[in-house]
This record gives C-alpha cells, structure tokens and sequence, in this order.
C-alpha cells in the first residue's frame, strides 16, 4: 500500500513496495554498505529503502547518486540535503529535504499486525507516556506503538545533525488529537543546536496497514 506524502511541497518524499522493485539495483557503491551474509530479508529491505531514497531525491530535483552509509548506520544525504529512510515488510519510504528547509527529517513505519510486547511500555515510554497507554486499556497496544514509531521518527531525525544519541527515555511525547501529532520534548541535549527543552512535533497517521509517523525540525538559522 502505498502512503502519501504528508510533508509540504518544499520536499521530497517517496513510498515504494516490492512491485516497484522490478529490476531495480542499488548502486555498486551502495550495496557494499549491505554485508554479504545479509538475508533476504534484510537484501530487499535495504533495496526498497535505497529505492525510496533515490525516489525522493528524484522528487526533489537532486541527481540520483548513492547513498551510503554512516558509522551509525545512518545514511549519508548528498552535501546540503538531510534526509530519512524507513522500511517494514515490503514497504519502505523516504524522505528528503534541503537543509534552508529543515536540519533534520525522520520518518518510521511500523506495521500495524506486529506485536509489540507491552512489557517493553517501561523502556519505550516515560511515567506520562504511560499515563496516557493506561488511559485506554483495551488500546494500550495502539499507542504503545504509536509512541515507539514516533520516538524512532523522532531520532533520525536528530541523530544525524550532531551524531549524539537518544535514547528512548530522552524525549517525552504528548498526544494531541486535533493536529494528529505529538508534541515532543527532548530531555536530554542532542548538541549545541539542540539544547534540553527543545520542543518539535511528530505527526503519526494510522493507516489500514501501518503507523506511520513524520516529522521535520525547523532550519538551524531559523531558530532563536
Ligand atoms: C536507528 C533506529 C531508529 C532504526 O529504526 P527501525 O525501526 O529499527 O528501522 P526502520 O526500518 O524504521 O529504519 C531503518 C533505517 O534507519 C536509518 N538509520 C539507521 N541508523 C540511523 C541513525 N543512527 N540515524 C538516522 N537514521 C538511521 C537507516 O537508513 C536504516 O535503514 P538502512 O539500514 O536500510 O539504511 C532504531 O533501530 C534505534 O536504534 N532506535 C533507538 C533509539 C531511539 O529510537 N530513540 C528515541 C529517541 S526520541
């Protein structure tokens, strides 16, 4: 199934399945970033992420060129450009903006039938973040992986601006109906541009098949 862009036109965003795949091949370059032991499992999820990352950039005008990786797995955006990948099953999407848009974009697709175990709620989620699982007893579930998919969006997004990490405990969310979004705080400094306090916003749409959840942080030469 395929999912729609939720950003503004100012990026490029793309969703791809395994039909799309046909014959396509990552980049030489690309696939020594994938290990030669690697599954098939994981083969035609880094396919289809490379896929939808060669796409949105497509969407956004820039040249196709390959995309490594970084010393944390993350991928590695041509000069001026930040970007996310996610995949799950055969889906994966990407999206890619340039930095005068944003510093950092994330994006997270979990599908809807995996389990999440509920026992991982304490690692996942803060006292708050609980408060609100417990809010509904018979859609724990839901939110729980609401939240996780959001804080996964909400990583890569920071990640790569600084390369300091988050932990799950480092943001708190808090759900708000009326935009479909958590408003998100993080707790712990991701960098000199991103101090404790630092507010964003993560979007998370739940689709048939996935939860999906989107965000981008404002330029750096924005910000007060
Ligand atoms: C890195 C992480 C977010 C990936 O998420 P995931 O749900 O396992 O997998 P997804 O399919 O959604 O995304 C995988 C893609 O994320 C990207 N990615 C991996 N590490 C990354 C990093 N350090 N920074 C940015 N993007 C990263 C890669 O493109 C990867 O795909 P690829 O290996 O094929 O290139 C997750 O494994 C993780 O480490 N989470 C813990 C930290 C966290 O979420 N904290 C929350 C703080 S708000």
């Amino acid at each position: 199934m395929n999912i729609q862009s939720p950003f503004p036109s100012e990026f490029g965003f793309a969703c791809v399945s395994t039909e799309d795949l046909g014959d396509y091949q990552p980049h030489p370059e690309e696939m020594k970033c994938l290990s030669p032991k690697a599954v098939e499992k994981r083969r035609k999820e880094f396919y289809l992420g490379r896929l939808a990352a060669r796409r949105a950039l497509q969407a956004l005008g820039v040249a196709p060129q390959p995309i490594l990786k970084g010393e944390r797995r993350q991928p590695l955006w041509p000069e001026g450009i930040v970007g996310a990948i996610t995949h799950t099953g055969d889906t994966a999407a990407a999206v890619v903006a340039r930095k005068d848009t944003a510093c950092g974009v994330g994006v997270d697709l979990e599908t809807l039938g995996r389990n999440v175990s509920f026992r991982i709620s304490a690692k996942v989620c803060t006292e708050k973040e609980q408060a609100w699982l417990e809010e509904v007893p018979n859609d724990k579930d839901m939110r729980l992986k609401m939240i996780f998919s959001a804080k996964e969006a909400g990583f890569k997004a920071f990640f790569p601006i600084e390369h300091l990490y988050l932990g799950y405990q480092d943001a708190e969310l808090c759900w708000r109906e009326e935009s479909q979004s958590f408003a998100g705080v993080i707790l712990k400094a991701a960098g000199a541009h991103h101090p404790v306090g630092t507010a964003f916003e993560v979007g998370c749409r739940v689709t048939e098949d996935f939860i999906f959840s989107f965000v981008s942080l404002p330029p750096l030469d924005l910000r007060t």
